[in-house]
């Protein structure tokens, strides 16, 4: 049974037809994935059917009818639920108010508490998500904030429900848990929308397909099941597409790191951390959600306290303030996880986004900074990573999700560092992008960078990273030196994570 069909749906942005006669049907019943490359518009498409942004043409049928939402109000309230590719939960607010902000429970009058707690309570279980409901969601890391997106989306119990990469910056284990979900609620004959890069998770869940391309469907509603993994990709970037392959590097184990940490203890929670980054290594961190990777940069960027053991660069014993003491007195670059909301200036144009982390650097040279050399350098990067822009001067925050993280890599990289810290590099950027990241960082690497590397894409850590450390509960659990056989390297990475911590 259909529950809702988007039938040739316009919609134009200024210098953009970000949705060009794009059709698709939702059946209950159903996992249906929606595909495409950074800019195809399918973020576009969620946020007209949930009246968001209001189509140009086309229309929207839910049981049969036409509906027209005015607003993300009225489509939940026909039952449709949306997780959204941005995070939308109020700073202000706890967890279990944040998940039940459609419909808090009152009690005479009152917004009721110990409801409030319990009912939350049971959508986080029904994650197994080991959050506190009275926990501030600024408290939260970026993975479990998205976490709790997508228990505040269960928590409506549509009809049909639409997720746009839910799974972006969560790893496969907690992955597996919203599938479990999923595949309950499609049991129960709901119809969800899914949108993803990582296509291993696609084909797990997921049994129908539409693909963007440009703005334009290019397949509408075909079963997964007649296609393989490279017909889908070859559909999406519109020509055959190869597999990556990078050129041999080395690493020169004689030479001192250029990034040092020994017995590093953090003010939260890390314990005894040994870590070594030589010129022209990538090494990676991995570890579950929560193993404190993160956390582990930002402190070594000085926005968390060291309690003991010492930071050396390039031998010497530092103790880094801030991001810019960072990159102005010790040439480390840091591309955040968080790109929302540190990585990237929304309200600014990509150009100047591009430019900020040498505009200094020109400034204090030249006394200002000329806009011809500004706009070559973003020229270079907008090509490089193919960032899809209308024009240098589009702000930041009307990109695609994907093309904002290019612009945040891009302004490290202009910025001509010596340290990279990359935290989830790759996250919602699509296939032929990754490979075109990937490179990047290869390339960087290979010019006598140290490049610190965390990521939850084991397959994208098995590709880059020279060594493997792996984190649990704060502290290193031991190292895989990386021989790039994905099967035995991802094998003894979960076997790291979950052996027992040899007692000293
Ligand atoms: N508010 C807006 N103003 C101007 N242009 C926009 C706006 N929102 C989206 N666009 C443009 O519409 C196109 C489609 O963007 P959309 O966010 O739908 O892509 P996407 O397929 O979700 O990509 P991603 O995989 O990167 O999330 C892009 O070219 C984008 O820059
Ligand atoms: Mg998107």
């Amino acid at each position: 049974m259909t529950l809702f069909v988007a039938e040739r749906v316009d919609k134009l942005f200024p210098g953009v037809r970000a949705l060009d006669g794009v059709t698709l049907a939702l059946e209950a019943g159903s996992v249906h994935a929606l595909l495409g490359e950074n800019g195809a518009g399918k973020s576009t498409l969620i946020k007209v059917i949930t009246g968001l942004y209001r189509p140009d043409g086309g229309k929207l049928l839910l049981d049969g009818s036409e509906v027209a939402f005015g607003s993300p109000h009225e489509s939940a309230a026909a039952g449709i639920g949306v997780v959204h590719q941005e995070r939308n939960l109020i700073p202000g607010f706890t967890v279990g108010e944040n998940i039940l902000l459609q419909k808090l429970p009152t009690s005479r009058g009152l917004v009721d508490r110990a409801a409030i707690r319990s009912e939350a309570s049971r959508w986080l279980a029904e994650l197994d998500l080991d959050i506190d409901p009275d926990q501030p969601v600024t408290e939260l890391s970026v993975a479990q904030a998205q976490l709790v997106e997508i228990a505040k989306a269960l928590s409506v119990e549509s009809r049909v429900l639409l997720l746009d990469e839910p799974t972006a910056s969560i790893t496969p284990n907690e992955a597996d848990r919203l599938f479990r979900v999923v595949d309950k609620l499609k049991n129960d004959g709901r119809a969800v929308l899914f949108v993803s890069h990582k296509l291993e998770e696609v084909f797990q869940i997921c049994d129908t397909v539409t693909v963007l391309r440009d703005g334009s469907s290019v397949l509408e509603s075909g079963a997964l099941a007649d296609l393989t993994r490279d017909q889908v990709v070859d559909l999406m970037v519109g020509r055959v597409h190869e597999a990556l392959s990078l050129p041999p590097r080395t690493v020169d184990r004689s030479v001192d790191p250029l990034l040092e940490l020994s017995g590093v203890s953090t003010a939260t929670g890390h314990a005894d951390i040994d870590l070594a980054v030589r010129p022209g290594e990538i090494v990676g961190l991995y570890g579950l959600v929560g193993a404190g990777r993160s956390e582990l940069a930002k402190a070594l960027l000085g926005l968390d306290r060291i309690t003991a053991g010492e930071v050396r660069i390039r031998g010497r014993a530092v103790r880094i303030k801030n991001v810019r003491d960072a990159l102005r007195n010790h040439k480390i670059g840091y591309v955040t996880e968080n790109r929302k909301e540190e990585g990237v200036f929304l309200e600014q144009s990509v150009s100047r986004n591009i430019a900020v982390t040498i505009w200094d650097r020109l400034s204090k040279l030249l006394g200002y900074v000329p806009a011809k050399a500004e706009s070559a350098l973003v020229a270079r990067y907008v090509e490089q990573l193919g960032i899809r822009i209308a024009s240098p001067a589009q702000l930041a925050g009307t990109l695609s999700g994907g093309n904002q993280q290019k612009v945040s890599l891009a302004k490290w990289l202009a910025a001509q560092t010596e340290i990279l810290i990359i935290d989830e590099p790759t996250v919602g950027i699509d296939v032929r992008t990754k490979d075109a990241f990937h490179t990047l960082i290869w390339d960087l690497a290979a010019n006598g960078l140290a490049i610190l590397l965390i990521t939850s894409d084991l397959p994208e850590m098995i590709t880059l990273a020279d060594r493997v450390v792996v984190m649990r509960d704060h502290r290193v659990q031991g190292e895989v030196a990386n021989d790039h056989d994905y099967d035995r390297m991802s094998q003894q990475v979960i076997r790291l994570i979950h052996a027992e911590r040899a007692v000293a």
